[in-house]
């Protein structure tokens, strides 16, 4: 049985659903910079070189420190509108309580509040406008699940501080979040830093020019210690706040039981995930990273009070996101599968999505299991779900039985791990829970919601909103406490 007061709702992220990006004094994020795309034609940030031409840099491609970003009028940048939850907040607030939700995961847009990042007074209409939308939730019962950073930042921080590698930032991003750990006493509680934490690489979500590893690390170190910070002031400033990090759970397993594989998986795993997870629920580097930066030379800053940090600032819980588990091989001619964050090599023992994501719902009980037997520490699952185009009927009706079979063998699985493993599960936010636009290709059509958005690809529609089957089906779930969902 999932517990009393069990969380369900949805879950969103500003860039990606908010738009309004120059209203009410907002400021310039990088993740404004970023063009729409498609598997075939992939997302771009656009950039003036030293002689003012526009250049488009592919997201894993480095940045010269002498670019500066740049927006082209002629070409879509999804995130300026997104689906407009700035201007609809109301109406997609009313449908998720239709559904049943008592939460709702949203990301606040840090240059809504500071469009700079390095000012010292906040922008008030910035502040007004999340006030608005929480004392809409919680009006319809709904409270609110709210990640400080999801993919973005400011520009000017990006720009004029070259992002986390600066040390500065761990204060701008501070002094965001005692503003609003402040405004929001009493209205929010559960509170996530950085979203993926594990997946921050690129310019959007570091903000750093000319990237290498040493970079990476340090620009890491500064998320870490700022992270370690906030939930020491998140629960001074309000010791009822729960401050959690989030964590891309990427299930990995070993092609075969050759210990070379085995080896692989392990190595693998550890980048990828566990060494976030370790530092942020213990409270100290592994002596795998420690012994992998001697190794490489790696030389990352620390100053004298940082270990401190980071074990008083443990989190409260772990957020993660599951999509689907990889493969991990030693094989050189392997052939290589997509997935939320890293291409590993197929499985054949699993089905795929329209985007060739492997779909395992297996993966997410061995996942709740893992984390629970590694850390002991409370879970909520904040995002999983099917990216899939969607096929409106002539009676605006939408049949989306693929989205309720995967949601449904997914909370099957998760029941399994609280009624069998005594998993301690608080939580579940599928993700997208009305359409938003895709972070991995900046597209429409790969749709999650539950509520359909008439959009496409280059923005055009009238975004009216239309429930889809899988709607009236999650209601059902929630209304039985997800008890009943193999009848379901
Ligand atoms: C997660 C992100 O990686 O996956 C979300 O936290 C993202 O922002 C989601 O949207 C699904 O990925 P995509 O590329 O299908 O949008």
């Amino acid at each position: 049985m999932f517990k009393e007061g069990f969380l369900w709702g949805g879950a969103t992220a500003a860039n990606q659903y908010e738009g309004g990006y120059l209203e009410g004094g907002r400021g310039l994020a990088t993740s404004d910079t970023k063009t729409n795309g498609s598997l075939t034609r992939p997302r771009k940030h656009s950039f003036l070189d030293e002689d003012n031409n526009i250049v488009y840099l592919r997201g894993s491609e480095k940045v010269p420190s002498s670019y500066k970003a740049v927006l082209d009028e002629t070409m879509y940048y999804p995130s300026h509108q997104a689906v407009d939850f700035y201007h609809h907040y109301k109406e997609d607030i009313a449908l998720m309580a239709e559904m049943g939700f008592n939460c709702f995961r949203m990301s606040i847009s840090w240059t809504r509040i500071f469009p700079k990042g390095d000012e010292t007074e906040p922008n008030e209409e910035g502040l007004k406008f999340y006030d608005n939308v929480f004392d809409e939730c919680l009006a319809h019962g709904i409270q609110p699940v709210v990640t400080l950073n999801h993919f973005d930042m400011p520009l000017h921080l990006s720009e004029e501080y070259d992002g986390w590698y600066n040390r500065k930032l761990i204060d701008f991003f501070l002094h965001y979040c005692e503003t609003v750990f402040t405004r929001y006493k009493g209205k929010v509680n559960y509170w996530m830093t950085f979203n993926e934490i594990n997946l921050l690489r690129g310019y959007d979500t570091l903000g750093v020019h000319d990237m290498n590893e040493e970079k990476y690390y340090q620009a890491v170190h500064h998320i870490f210690i700022a992270s370690a910070k906030t939930v020491q002031l998140g629960h001074k400033i309000d010791p009822e706040n729960k401050v959690g990090m989030m964590l891309a759970h990427i299930l990995t397993y070993p092609e075969t039981c050759n210990p070379d594989d085995v080896e692989m998986e392990m190595m693998v795993a550890r980048r990828l995930k566990y060494l976030f997870s370790d530092v942020q629920c213990r409270g100290y580097y592994p002596s795998y990273v420690l012994k992998e930066w001697e190794r490489k030379q790696i030389c990352v800053n620390q100053e004298e009070d940082d270990a401190k940090t980071l074990l008083d600032g443990k989190v409260d819980y772990i957020g993660f996101s599951y999509y689907n588990s990889g493969v991990i091989t030693t094989r050189k001619d392997a052939k290589s599968a997509l997935g939320n964050g890293i291409k590993t090599a197929t499985n054949p023992y699993l089905k795929e999505s329209a985007w060739k994501w492997p779909i395992d719902p297996k993966g997410l009980r061995i996942s709740l299991n893992l984390l629970w037997d590694r850390y002991q520490i409370p879970m909520m699952i904040v995002e999983n779900g099917l990216g899939a185009e969607d096929h409106v009927e002539s009676d605006g009706s939408i049949h989306d039985d693929y989205r309720i079979d995967y949601l449904r063998d997914h909370i099957i699985q998760m029941k399994k791990a609280v009624e069998e493993d005594g998993v301690d599960l608080i939580g579940y936010t599928p993700w997208g829970c009305i359409d938003l636009v895709s972070a991995g290709t900046g597209e429409m059509k790969k749709r999650y919601g539950f509520v359909y958005v008439d959009m496409d690809d280059e923005g055009n529609g009238a975004k009216n909103r239309l429930k889809k089957d899988s709607f009236y089906w999650y209601k059902k779930v929630i209304a039985c406490n997800g008890n009943d969902i193999e009848n379901l």
